[in-house]
């Protein structure tokens, strides 16, 4: 039996079964896990005012203790946990939430290049306006990360360094969340995010859009960007320190590698180094001259390989699992040789989560495209199992970019 408790009642050796929170806007990895430490107990406290404690699987010493604690729950009929909402109900509640998280992703947008044309005009930047869209932003991810994940993967070619910022505030602000870190930290990697690359304005449109390689000259000028936003942003007045060391600190890497500083380890903001990571991980999930995007799946297995002695490996891996193994927008294969696409992740089975169905077994595309939550198929005596992600590319961007217009799925 499961009991609503006020987070103050919780002790160590109390089995938390529930949040009352999505997952992903907890520090915590795992749904489900005894309480161990004082520091959990801390973290729990900062995240949550009730949870929901089972009593079987908490230490038998504490099961009186639990069941005097227990507060009713209305909307859940006395304490004891109901079933999850069905899952139609969750649905309608992704598209509503789409279609919120896509108006203010519009007009952040739009937001965005009128600050940056007033930034390569020499206008300072109004930092109240970027927090104002940082809270928004931020809002629509704590009432729904599917549904903002989900629409990182909207892109469109010629509107790169707008998306592309607010892909990296986005994300970045979801894996501040997972780490446990407090409301100002993560609207700072939300304004960082958003800013992160307003130096390039100060780089020719020519070596930016350049199709091929940079010579050196044209790399000197492109790798000044951090320092020129940082510069920038010191004569608009009023920027967060937190935000100023991200902006001028983003490509500097643990290893030494990065620029322009070549800062080492810690003396590289923590903030700097995650947005840096995600910075890279929507550099290799877009659709940039010169490299075809991966897909998400893909680039969390080539960050994993590749960037360990740049961001450290625990950071990546935890960064892997706010993620999740099949990050939304991912293009799966079934073992039934169906396609689907992940539109949101279960919180319960996180190899199993909801798919917008594309091709049927023999490959043929679905007219109306249907949701379909694998984890409920298997209780149905159904079990499609996810065989392998499937790449982009491989699939035909120009197919994705259609099924990925958001108007599909509203
Ligand atoms: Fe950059
Ligand atoms: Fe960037």
């Amino acid at each position: 039996m499961k009991c609503k408790l006020k987070v103050t009642d919780v002790s160590t050796g109390m089995y938390v079964a529930e949040l009352d929170r999505p997952w992903l806007e907890s520090p915590f990895l795992f749904q489900g896990f005894t309480v161990e430490s004082r520091r959990e107990l801390a973290q729990l406290r900062e995240s949550c005012q009730f949870v929901y404690v089972d009593i079987e699987r908490s230490r038998p010493d504490l099961q009186s203790k639990i069941q005097r604690a227990a507060v009713l729950d209305r909307g859940r009929g006395g304490s004891v946990l109901s079933e999850e909402a069905p899952a139609e109900h969750r649905f309608k509640s992704i598209k509503r939430e789409l279609a919120r998280a896509l108006d203010i992703r519009q007009k952040t947008s739009q937001y965005l290049e009128v600050l940056m044309d007033d930034a390569r005009m020499g206008k300072h930047v109004s930092i109240q306006g970027v927090r104002t869209v940082v809270t928004e932003l931020l809002d629509t991810i704590l009432s729904n990360p599917a549904a903002s994940l989900w629409l990182i993967q909207l892109r469109d070619k010629d509107e790169h360094t707008a998306l592309h910022s607010i892909n990296t505030a986005v994300i970045s602000m979801i894996f501040a969340r997972h780490e446990g870190l407090g409301r100002d930290d993560i609207e700072a990697v939300g304004m960082g995010g958003l800013l992160h690359d307003i130096g390039k304005v100060r780089v020719a449109r020519s070596i930016i859009h350049k199709d091929g390689p940079l010579d050196d000259d044209e790399m000197a000028i492109m790798r000044a960007h951090p320092e020129q936003g940082y510069r920038l942003l010191m004569q608009s007045g009023g920027v967060p320190d937190a935000v100023l060391r991200i902006v001028r600190q983003h490509h500097e890497r643990l290893d030494g590698s990065g620029y322009p500083d070549r800062l080492v380890g810690e003396r590289i903001d923590p903030l700097a180094l995650m947005v840096g990571l995600v910075d890279v991980y929507d550099a290799m999930t877009g659709d940039w001259p010169n490299s075809p995007p991966l897909s998400p799946h893909k680039a969390l297995a080539k960050l994993r390989k590749e960037c360990a002695e740049q961001f450290g490996n625990e950071r990546i891996e935890r960064f892997i699992r706010c993620m999740g193994v099949y990050p939304i927008g991912t293009v799966v294969s079934l073992s039934n040789g169906a396609r689907g696409m992940v539109v949101t992740q279960n919180r319960s089975n996180r190899l199993k989560p909801v798919l917008m169905m594309l091709e049927d077994p023999r490959g043929n595309p679905y007219r109306r495209r249907p949701l379909v939550n694998l984890a409920a198929e298997d209780r149905g005596g159904v079990s499609w199992g996810i065989q392998n992600a499937v790449d982009p590319h491989e699939f035909g961007d120009d197919r994705l970019r259609s099924i990925t217009a958001a108007e599909s799925l509203i």
